[in-house]
């Protein structure tokens, strides 16, 4: 068995630098143009890369997934390392390699911990049978500003529901590949929501906020974590000793590697903090980066002669290159570095995993409206359904950003799932012109660019083809929202409107008379305040995956009821942003002293809202103690009655509040939540704890953590809106 120790005894400090060294490798699909921005050399850089690789020049790459390639570059690594040192494999795994989840906040809005894990160890079975060993995911920066286009990637804006949904990724992940949460830390705040802008944020909201979901993900056993691009309170985070060495070692005992995001070490010359890039080198490995990422041209390749001048002490380079190769020989990557690409394709084929796809795209819908019944549709009852709009047909669209390796052919899109349910019922109008950008994403030339109209697509003749199938038809489905490429990585919005002439679509669809369904396909809340009033159901379905329209049909029929619930606040417009349900009373209670001069200070539709088919009633909340120590725990149990003839899912909601103390705390704040399924006219009993771990908070004045004895309320419902209410109060013993 090799041993990191005695590896390291025989390196020289510029294969050490090597090991430190994460090159992309990109190959790009035939006939694919490479982005100018970008400044590759989409022909020299792969002949680069395997230079580097013949001389040990590299200890990771990332962006390959075909595993024939994986097994080559491998063979060519192993044996260009004088000590046979594997590579380590990364990709952005992020909700799937090949069967396609739901987008993440999609898998956050279940609020189902084993669908998430599940999911997870589904992507990483995928991953780790190409020969991927470590996935850059999963992203649980906060995010609380849905300008921001990575919102998309995270589990919203509350640091409880973040912490939980980050563990189970890692644990989901870490069955088969290493998890890397990211992007330590605070880059969700981003300042105006604008992608990679600084971010300015007190230690207060670091430690009440941002930081529990990377103390949770770490707690889980993460073996890496990634560095975020953006100066925070004025330092680059990819070189901040603070972050990665005082909070994540040192605090929270972190013992994995830390890997900078993409070119982040080089961008310290950049950012005006490192004169060049040697001293950028320098101080990013000084500070706990244990591994570059890079495109070309690595900072980390002046290591050798900075442990020359003495400007980075080579017991740090050992340091970092014992964590990678602590990494290699527990993947086991010393025994047998290749994988079998037979069996590789055995398991991205599995149908086990397009039918979990298909349950976890159900179980993270969130039913934001449903006047009169309208859902679940009935096809019995139908003659005939229109179902309009550019998404309802739109492969790429249905599996949303951030996924490379995706098979089209078999993705099943809302009107593929509707007419397998309802066949010749159905009729179709896409009503709009597919929307562009107009500038180029990063992410065009992998094939991930924006829907195209069909050739000879005339825009005025298919709005009124579109108005006259919905007149025809008894009930009009229309799908509305971003295309998949207005969201993710730089692809921040300065407004929420839908794109598009999709509010004039779904008006003209309205104002037919037939009853209408919008099924909203998105990753961050959208202006929808026309829709809430007018449109009698509104079902979000997020960014569905591989199966997203079998499983939206699932839903629209009624096979299964809806039953996720929002991981944000919904604003209702982007001037109340930032929106979040856990501010602070701050002056008065009144809420009209805090609104706008031209709209309300309330959400469209709060955290945690979701509606179901059938019908929930609380009631009987108890606390079982009145009077608790600091460190002691109380336990409220309520009872969830399903008064409806219908078995659905429900997610029942904790949130507390202190009621004075050394600081006035947030109004409420989610402390438990457990997603039950109720059979029809049966009720359960839900019980949660809260003990000191729920309590406690990072005080500003004491600049640490504290309890204080206070009364509490707590509430328990479907929502943040909750009203069923208890309370206890906390006495030093
Ligand atoms: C940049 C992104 O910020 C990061 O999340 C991603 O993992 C890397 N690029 C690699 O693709």
């Amino acid at each position: 068995m090799a041993n990191p120790d005695e590896l390291l005894a025989k390196m020289s400090p510029a294969e050490k630098a090597g090991q430190l060294t994460q090159f992309f490798y990109f190959k790009l699909p035939a006939g694919a143009q490479a982005d100018p921005a970008l400044g590759l050399d989409v022909e020299a850089q792969p002949r680069a890369v395997e230079g580097e690789l013949a001389q040990g020049g590299a200890g990771s790459l990332l962006f390959v997934t075909d595993p024939a390639e994986i097994n080559r570059l491998q063979r060519l690594g192993v044996e260009g390392n004088p000590h046979g040192v594997p590579l380590l494999f990364g990709f952005d795994v992020i909700h799937g390699l090949r069967t396609i989840f739901p987008v993440p906040i999609a898998m956050a809005a279940s609020w189902d911990l084993e669908t998430i894990e599940r999911g997870q160890a589904i992507a990483g079975r995928e991953a780790r049978a190409v020969g991927i060993h470590w996935t850059f995911a999963p992203m649980v920066d906060i995010a609380r500003d849905p300008r921001w286009g990575r919102i998309v990637e995270g589990a919203g804006e509350d640091p409880f529901l973040g912490a939980t949904v980050a563990a189970a990724q890692v644990r989901g992940f870490q069955q088969h590949i290493i998890a890397g949460p990211k992007h330590f830390g605070g880059y969700g705040a981003a300042l105006g929501g604008r992608d990679y802008d600084e971010v300015n944020l007190s230690d207060y909201e670091l430690w009440n906020v941002y930081f529990p979901p990377f103390e949770a993900a770490i707690k889980a056993g993460a073996g890496n974590v990634m560095t975020a691009y953006m100066d925070l309170n004025g330092v680059p985070a990819s070189a901040s000793h603070w972050l990665f060495t005082e909070v994540l070692r040192e605090t929270w005992g972190f013992d994995g590697f830390v890997v900078s995001d993409a070119n982040a070490v080089r961008n310290l010359v950049a950012h005006g903090f490192a004169k060049d890039l040697a001293e950028a080198g320098a101080r990013a490995v000084t500070a706990g980066v244990d591994m570059e990422m890079a495109i070309a041209d690595p900072a980390y390749a002046h290591l050798p002669a900075a442990v020359e001048d003495k400007a980075v002490d080579e017991r740090v380079l050992d340091e970092r290159v014992r964590k990678i190769l602590e990494a290699k020989v527990r993947l086991g990557l010393f025994d047998d570095p290749y994988v079998d690409e037979e069996r590789a394709r055995e398991v991205l084929a599995d149908p086990a995993h397009r039918e979990a796809a298909r349950v976890a795209a159900q179980r993270s819908a969130v039913l934001l409206r449903n006047e009169g019944d309208l859902l679940p549709l009935d096809p019995a009852a139908l003659g005939s359904i229109a179902v309009i709009g550019p998404l309802a047909d739109s492969k790429r669209d249905t599996i949303g950003p951030w996924v490379f390796d995706f098979d089209l052919d078999e993705t099943v899109t809302v009107l593929d799932g509707i007419r397998a349910a309802a066949g010749d019922k159905v009729t179709h109008a896409r009503g709009i012109a597919a929307g562009q950008r107009t500038f180029p994403s990063m992410f065009d030339m992998f094939g991930n660019n924006a829907p195209t109209d069909p050739e000879g697509f005339d825009a005025e003749a298919e709005l009124a083809r579109a108005v006259e199938a919905a007149a025809a038809a008894d009930v009009a489905v229309v799908v509305a929202g971003e295309w998949q490429n207005m969201i993710g990585e730089a692809a921040s919005r300065s407004s929420l409107e839908l794109p598009g002439r999709q509010l004039e679509l779904i008006q003209a669809v309205v104002a037919t008379g037939t009853p209408t369904v919008l099924l909203v396909m998105n990753g961050r809340p959208l202006d929808l305040r026309w829709a809430a009033e007018n449109v009698p159901a509104i079902l979000d379905i997020w960014y569905p995956g591989t199966q997203g329209g079998a499983a939206v049909a699932d839903l629209l029929f009624g096979a299964v009821s809806p039953g996720g619930k929002l991981p944000f606040s919904w604003p209702r417009t982007a001037g109340q942003i930032p929106m979040i349900y856990s501010h602070t009373t701050s002056h008065e209670p009144d809420n009209q002293a805090r609104r706008y001069w031209d709209e309300e200070s309330t959400p469209l539709f709060p955290f945690g809202h979701g509606l179901s088919y059938a019908t929930f009633r609380y009631r009987d909340l108890t606390v079982d103690r009145e009077v608790v120590g600091t460190d002691e725990s109380v336990t409220v149990s309520v009872e969830v009655a399903n008064e409806s003839d219908r078995e659905a899912a429900e997610v029942v909601q904790l949130y507390l509040h202190q009621r004075y103390g050394t600081a006035s705390r947030p109004v409420r704040e989610l402390k438990g939540f457990d997603r039950v399924v109720i059979p029809a006219r049966e009720s359960r009993r839900v019980e949660f704890v809260i003990g000191p771990e729920h309590r406690r908070y990072w005080n500003a004045v004491a600049r640490d953590w504290v309890l204080d004895e206070a009364p509490f309320d707590v509430w328990v419902g479907g929502s943040s809106a909750a009203d069923l209410a208890g309370t206890f109060e906390v006495r030093a013993g």
